[in-house]
């Protein structure tokens, strides 16, 4: 995992994009498996990438956060045991209490030297206060031509993703 910067901030100044971003990785071992006992349980790498995340959402807002929403999780190739996967995390938009974090899986063949991405897909946290209601976060600081396109498709979402009536969620993720 990356090296935290604990810099004096003061609670809502605003923060980059790296001082939360987040890389954990693990061997995908038997106790990872589902029945079958040769692939991947597709829970542990979802409970992988929502820890990347909230440990990303948690070092931008320096509080409690929870998990809101997932979007794009599709397992487009398989990851078997003994492969070697790697889950990055990094903000790509925030808005007052809510923050999207994508979040890229990669899985390689030790043996064969063989790197895939396996998927990526968007978590929503919110930052909650100590009375348990969201609370705003520092605004993100975007530096690169690439987080400032991340940034518009996030605030893209961010005004898409809305309840309707019926209690049905209406989001895209491209
Ligand atoms: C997260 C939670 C506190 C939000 O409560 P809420 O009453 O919807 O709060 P608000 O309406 O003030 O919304 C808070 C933020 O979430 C956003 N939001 C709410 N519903 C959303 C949705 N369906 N999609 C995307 N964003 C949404 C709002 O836009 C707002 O963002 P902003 O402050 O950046 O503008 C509440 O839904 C909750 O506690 N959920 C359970 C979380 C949890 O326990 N997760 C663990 C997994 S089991």
């Amino acid at each position: 995992m990356n090296a935290p910067n604990h810099s004096e901030h003061s609670e809502l100044e605003g923060r980059t994009v790296a001082h939360s971003a987040v890389t954990l990785s693990q061997v995908i071992m038997p106790v990872h498996t589902g029945p079958g006992g040769v692939y991947a349980h597709g829970g542990e790498i979802i409970k992988l990438m929502d820890t990347a995340a909230g440990l990303t959402a948690l070092r931008h807002a320096h509080s409690p956060v929870v998990t809101l929403r997932v979007e794009g999780i599709n397992f487009l190739q398989p990851i078997r045991v003994g492969n070697y996967v790697t889950v990055t995390a990094k903000l790509t938009y925030t808005s007052q209490s809510s923050m999207e974090i994508q979040v890229r899986v990669t899985a390689e063949h030790v043996m064969k030297e063989k790197v895939w991405e396996a998927l990526t897909a968007y978590f929503i946290f919110v930052a909650l206060g100590e009375d348990g209601k969201p609370k705003k976060v520092p605004p993100l600081i975007v530096q690169t031509d690439e987080e400032r396109r991340l940034f518009e498709a996030g605030e893209e979402r961010y005004h898409t993703c809305r309840i309707d009536d019926h209690s049905k969620i209406l989001c895209a993720i491209d």
